[in-house]
C-alpha cells in the first residue's frame, strides 16, 4: 500500500440501481445507492425507464457520495465505472459520466467488469477484516448471473460453472411473480420462507453435467404444481404461502450447493465465498455456514449492503486495477455482453 492513500470514485449503473462510492485504499468512505421503484408496476426492469432514471440520479448520487465521504472532488485520483455486463442504455450513463468527470478532473478511468466487482466486494475493509486467501471459490448469484468462479488472484478469475438458462435471482423473481409478489420478489420469498416448512413441497431438480446450473425446469415444476393445486383449492397460494416459499427457496439452495460442494471437493479448495444479490438470502447464508462446518470450509459472506448492486464493489475493483496501472482510454465504450475474462 502506498504511503499516500489512494482515493477513487466508483460508479455502478448496470441495471436498476444508480450507485456512487468513495474508497480510500480499501476502506469505503461512502456508498450511495438510489433504487428505481418505477419498475415495480411492470413486474421487471424496463431498460428504457432504467436508463432515464440513471440520467436523473447520477449527478445527485455522486454529489451525495462525495459529501458523505467528507472529501473534496480534487482529492479523487481516478474513476472506476462498470463497463459491463448489463443493460446497455444503463451502462452508457455511468460510463459517460465517469469519462466526463475524469476528463474534467484530469484523472484516469478504470473500466470494471461488474462480475469481478461482486467477487472483490470481499476485499472491502481494513486489516482487521477477515478476507479470503487465494485461490478461493466464489458462488456469484444475482438477478442476471449464476457463476461458480475460481478466483486465483484479484484480477485473475475463471468461471468454471454457469447457468444455461435462468439465473438464481430470476428463479426467485419468477416464482415470486407466480405468487403475485411485486418485482423483485426474491426478498419477499426470503421473508415468508422464514415461517414455512421447507420439506412440505418437493419440486423437480435438474441433473446438470460438470458445474453448470439450470433453473428453468424448477420454474416449470412450480408453475404446474401451483396450477394443479389452485384447481382443487383456489385459496391454496394464500393458505400455504409460507410453506410454498420455504420449499421453493430450499430447492434453489439445494441446486446451488450441490455444485458448490462438488467444486470444492474437485479443486481441493476450502476457502468458499458467496456474492451477488441472492447472497443476501437468509437461507443461503445459513446453508453456507452449515456446509462450512460440515466440510471444514472457511466461509465468506458479504455484508448486506455489498450483496446487491453497489458502487463500493466497483471502487474496490478499481483499487486493484489502479495498483496494476490498468487504466482505460477515453475512447472506451460500455458493453452489454462483456465476457468474464477481460
Ligand atoms: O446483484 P443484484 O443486485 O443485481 C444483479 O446484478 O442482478 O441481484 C438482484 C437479485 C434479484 O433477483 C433479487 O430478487 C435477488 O437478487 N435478491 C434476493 C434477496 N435479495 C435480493 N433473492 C432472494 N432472497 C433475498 N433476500
Ligand atoms: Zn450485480
Amino acid at each position: 500500500m502506498s504511503a499516500k492513500p489512494l482515493i477513487l470514485l466508483g460508479i455502478e449503473s448496470s441495471c436498476d440501481d444508480t450507485s456512487a462510492a468513495i474508497i480510500k485504499d480499501t476502506i469505503i468512505l461512502s456508498n450511495v445507492v438510489a433504487g428505481q421503484d418505477i419498475h415495480t408496476k411492470y413486474g421487471g426492469v424496463v431498460p428504457e425507464l432504467a436508463s432515464r432514471a440513471h440520467q436523473q440520479n447520477i449527478i445527485p448520487v455522486v454529489q451525495q457520495a462525495i459529501a458523505q465521504a467528507g472529501i473534496q472532488k480534487e482529492e479523487i485520483a481516478g474513476v472506476a465505472f462498470t463497463r459491463g455486463p448489463g443493460l446497455l442504455g444503463s451502462l452508457v450513463v455511468g460510463t459517460s459520466f465517469a469519462k466526463a468527470f475524469a476528463l474534467a478532473q484530469d484523472i484516469p478511468i478504470l473500466d470494471v467488469n461488474h462480475m469481478y466487482g461482486h467477487v472483490l466486494a470481499h476485499f472491502i475493509g481494513g486489516e482487521e477484516k477477515k478476507k479470503p486467501d487465494f485461490p478461493f471459490i466464489c458462488l456469484t448469484i444475482s438477478g442476471g448471473h449464476t457463476q461458480l468462479v475460481l478466483v486465483k488472484d484479484y484480477l485473475s478469475m475463471e468461471v468454471v460453472g454457469t447457468t444455461i438458462d435462468d439465473a438464481a435471482g430470476e428463479a426467485f423473481d419468477k416464482t415470486a411473480k407466480l405468487l403475485g409478489f411485486p418485482y423483485p420478489g426474491g426478498p419477499l420469498i426470503d421473508k415468508y420462507a422464514q415461517e414455512g416448512d421447507a420439506s412440505k413441497f418437493v419440486f423437480a431438480k435438474p441433473n446438470m453435467q460438470n458445474y453448470d446450473y439450470s433453473f428453468s425446469g424448477l420454474k416449470t415444476s412450480i408453475l404446474y404444481f401451483l396450477q394443479k393445486q389452485m384447481k382443487v383449492n383456489p385459496a391454496f397460494v394464500e393458505q400455504e404461502m409460507q410453506h410454498i416459499c420455504a420449499s421453493v427457496q430450499q430447492s434453489i439452495i439445494d441446486i446451488l450447493f450441490v455444485k458448490l460442494v462438488k467444486a470444492s471437493n474437485d479443486f481441493g479448495i476450502n476457502q468458499i465465498a458467496i456474492a451477488g444479490g441472492v447472497s443476501a438470502n437468509s437461507g443461503v447464508r445459513k446453508r453456507l455456514q452449515e456446509e462450512g462446518l460440515k466440510h471444514r470450509w472457511d466461509v465468506f459472506i458479504p455484508e448486506f449492503q455489498y450483496c446487491t448492486d453497489n458502487a463500493a464493489m466497483i471502487a474496490i475493483t478499481g483499487y486493484y486495477m489502479y495498483q496494476k496501472g490498468l487504466f482505460a482510454d477515453q475512447s472506451i465504450s460500455a458493453t452489454a455482453r462483456l465476457t468474464f475474462n477481460r
